[in-house]
């Protein structure tokens, strides 16, 4: 018998890319590579589903849709994986809206910013974020899904 109760619905995590993120796999190939943001979320659909939770993977090159998702999440998903693009290192807002909601997010970046210019040090949503991965390209948000399935389970 199928249990279609909503106490069977696996968790829903957002993940939410930010600007020029939709130019993946053309855009300086040589610091993000080949892989295309289709790519990415296929990976991201495919290790929710190990992990018992679902994911709605979304990008948008506009600071307040990023805004209005994050406080959608608050009674719509149980956790957020986030690349701001370059808006980690302007938006004092996207920070607001995450401390808002309270939702437990990760920040992810495919480079590894530390390496880049200095402007690319400093992120604003990282001061609202339960954690942050850098530098380890797709697998970032694998891992940041990972880290909220196991955060989940144990809360
Ligand atoms: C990025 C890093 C940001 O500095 C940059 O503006 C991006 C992508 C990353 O995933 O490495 O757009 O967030």
């Amino acid at each position: 018998m199928t249990d279609a109760s909503p106490s069977s619905t696996p968790p829903l995590i957002y993940v939410l890319n930010g600007p020029n993120l939709n130019l993946l796999g053309l855009r300086e190939p040589q610091i993000y590579g080949h892989v295309t943001l289709a790519d990415v979320e296929a990976l991201c659909h495919q290790r929710a589903l190990g992990l018992g939770v679902a994911v709605s993977f979304r990008q948008s090159n506009h600071e307040g849709v990023l805004v209005d998702w994050i406080h959608e999440a608050r009674t719509e998903a149980a956790g957020i994986v986030l690349n701001a693009g370059a808006y980690t290192h302007t938006s004092i807002a996207i920070m607001d809206a995450l401390r808002g909601t309270g939702v437990p997010a990760i920040e992810v970046h495919l480079s590894n910013v530390f390496q880049r210019e200095a402007f690319r040090h400093h992120s604003y949503p990282a001061l609202a974020c339960v954690g942050v991965i850098a530098g380890l390209g797709p697998m970032g948000y694998e891992l940041a899904l990972e880290a909220l399935a196991g955060r989940l389970k144990r809360s």
